[in-house]
């Protein structure tokens, strides 16, 4: 097997306008002239995706909610969170904290009997009955006969995972690759009685739904926005700043942030990161079969005006600009080798300089808003907190003059993504 350095392809930044990828494009361009002959073609659409093996997807979606990589001799043997869970922490205090209960992995009883108000959701004794049932969103415990939590590791299912609230706020069916907006990650973090009082300090820094998967490496403190992992199989470079593929970056999170057993080294930013046994390389490949199986969601039709959005299409593709780089249908000219300075997008370059590009990829736009799992905040460092200020943020730096008309109907179009 591969390691994780060696799947990474070895491009530096410039590769992305290179030709590299070609072969897809050219593709899609030669299937859209036969089906033209046959019927309408979307001009931009991702067809001629290869399809992905159900078995992989499978195994990449056990991967993706319960593989800790090994990563519990960090968060039980150095940060000793499984202390922390079982004596401080009640149902109550981490669903406030936006960890999420899978509804579908509870037993009738115990279903019946949270319903019926019989389960002390004040008793951290409940939490680790939870974790012994495997109910934890992203939370693997190991529970002993005695009932004691003796093992805990987190999975990637933590941040990109979410509920859909059918059961009650926090409990409900899984939704794979939904951003984790309520989780308050450092706050969970600085419980563990291992770190300093400064660690613990930039750890609350960062509020729910926020995530510096940098921090741990350059000691600085730039936290950004836990994106989707949906819709992304048509999408060439993944991360804010396009660095690299899905492989290379799950690697990346697994073995320096979620300190999953593994090697990472990438010279271009400095990272190498050598925690043998390797449990984190033969598991990519099936990893990224299953989030590319992972589709955007369904845009919510009551949540938007199908006239306004249609007339906010005009003004995205025209006077708005906007599909200079949210091009095609995954709506990022990432595909094209593009990325952007900070400057010429209005954004904070801090984040983009610790990167490997020190640039900025344009999102590709999809499951925009979805509440109340997805309701923002926009840009990498959620400094737009509502889509309206995304498309005030625009009006104002491309100077579009845009009509308060054409950015209300831009925002129905948004959610209609
Ligand atoms: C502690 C929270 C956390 C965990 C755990 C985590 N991630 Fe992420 N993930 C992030 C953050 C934050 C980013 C954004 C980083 C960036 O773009 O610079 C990210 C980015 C991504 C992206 C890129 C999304 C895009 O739009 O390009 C993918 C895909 C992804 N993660 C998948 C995974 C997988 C698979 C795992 C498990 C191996 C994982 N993540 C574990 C926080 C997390
Ligand atoms: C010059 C290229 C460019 C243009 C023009 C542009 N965008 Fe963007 N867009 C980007 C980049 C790059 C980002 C990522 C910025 C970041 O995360 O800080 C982005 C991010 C966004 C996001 C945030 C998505 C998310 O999930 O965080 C939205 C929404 C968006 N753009 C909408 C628009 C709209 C609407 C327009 C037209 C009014 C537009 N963009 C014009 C490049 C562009």
């Amino acid at each position: 097997m591969t390691s994780p350095s060696s799947t990474r392809p070895s491009s530096q930044p410039a590769d992305l306008r290179a030709n590299r990828w070609w072969p897809l494009p050219l593709a899609v361009g030669v299937a859209c002239a036969v089906v033209l002959l046959v019927s309408s073609c979307d001009d931009d659409g991702p067809t001629g995706l290869a399809p992905l093996d159900p078995l992989l997807v499978a195994q990449g979606k056990t991967v993706f909610r319960f593989d800790t990589f090994g990563d519990e001799t960090f968060w039980t043997d150095t940060l000793r969170m499984h202390e922390v869970i079982r004596t401080g922490v009640s149902p109550a205090t981490a669903l406030s904290v936006g960890l999420k209960v899978d509804a579908d992995t509870l037993p009738a009883q115990v279903r019946a009997d949270l319903q019926a108000g019989r389960i002390d959701l004040d008793d951290p004794a409940t939490t680790v009955a939870l974790l012994k049932l495997g109910a934890v969103v992203g939370v693997v415990g190991q529970v002993d006969a005695s009932d004691n939590l003796t093992r805990v590791g987190i999975t990637c299912a933590l941040c990109h995972s979410t509920v859909d609230n059918s059961f009650a706020p926090g409990i409900g069916k899984r939704l794979d690759g939904w951003p984790n907006r309520d989780l308050d990650v450092g706050a969970i973090v600085a419980l563990s009685p291992a770190l300093t009082t400064a660690q613990k300090a930039v750890y609350n820094s960062w509020g729910p739904g926020m995530y510096d998967p940098r921090f741990n490496q350059d000691g600085l403190n730039i936290p950004v926005v836990l994106p989707p992992a949906f819709g992304l199989r048509a999408v060439r470079r993944e991360l804010y700043t396009g660095d690299d593929t899905v492989a290379y970056w799950n690697a990346y999170v697994a073995i320096t942030q979620m300190h999953g057993h593994g090697t990472f080294t990438d010279a271009r930013i400095g990272v190498n990161v050598q925690n043998p046994p390797d449990m984190v390389s033969s598991k990519l490949a099936a990893l990224s079969a299953y989030q590319f199986s992972l589709d955007k969601p369904a845009p919510v039709q009551a949540e938007f005006d199908a006239a306004a959005a249609a007339r906010g299409r005009t003004v995205f593709q025209g006077a708005g600009e906007c599909s200079s780089c949210h091009a095609g249908a995954t709506f990022t000219d990432i595909n094209d080798g593009e990325l952007h300075t900070a400057a010429e997008v209005g954004q904070d370059p801090a984040y983009a300089q610790r990167s490997v590009t020190e640039m900025y990829r344009t999102t590709p736009l999809r499951g925009l808003w979805n509440p109340p799992q997805l309701r923002g905040p926009y840009f990498h460092d959620g400094s737009a907190a509502t889509l309206e200020a995304v498309v005030e943020h625009y009006n104002t730096l491309r100077t579009l003059g845009l009509t308060a008309a054409q950015k209300s109907d831009l925002v129905h179009y948004l959610k209609s993504l």
